[in-house]
């Protein structure tokens, strides 16, 4: 299982392909994508994180995260609590924010975020709450 596999099978599985599960920003010299393996190379979690800026209450969080993914395999051993730990380790002193779907909510609260905004809804994927680490 590789990361567009990945992201296929848990995050958008409505698309036709898993070719299709690319981002515009994924291959951008400035994003950085991180990912736990197991024995045999195959992803395990993932997530990318992307300069973006977004301004929450004057506080600028100048770094997006976004696919943060695990497989049902692996879910709540704390494999993906690290996975993001370590990836937002790589930017010490910047601030991280999110798009979180409804159900990510908790993961992001074990981790530490908070959440930022009313509910808003993103089309096909649903309802999402702005977080900010
Ligand atoms: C969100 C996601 C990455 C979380 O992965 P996970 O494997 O469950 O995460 P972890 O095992 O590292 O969990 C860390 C902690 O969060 C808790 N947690 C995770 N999901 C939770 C949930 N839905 N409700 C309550 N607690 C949750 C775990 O129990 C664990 O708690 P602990 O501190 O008591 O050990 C995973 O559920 C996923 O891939 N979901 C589908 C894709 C998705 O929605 N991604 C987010 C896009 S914004």
């Amino acid at each position: 299982m590789d990361l567009r596999s990945l992201r296929f099978l848990v995050l958008w599985p409505h698309k036709d392909k898993m070719e299709d599960c690319i981002l515009d920003a994924d291959f951008l010299p400035s994003t950085r994508h991180f990912a736990a393996f197991d024995n045999e190379n195959n992803v395990l979690a993932c997530c990318t994180l992307m300069p973006e800026s977004r301004i929450v209450e004057g506080q600028v969080y100048s770094m997006r995260l976004r696919a943060m993914a695990s497989h049902p395999d692996v879910r709540g051993s704390g494999m993906a609590r690290e996975l993001l730990s370590f990836a937002l380790g790589h930017f010490l002193g910047e601030k991280f924010w999110c798009d979180a779907r409804l159900i990510a909510v908790p993961f992001y609260e074990r981790c530490g975020w908070r959440v930022r905004s009313e509910a808003y809804e993103i089309p096909i994927i649903g309802t999402h709450f702005l977080m900010t680490s």
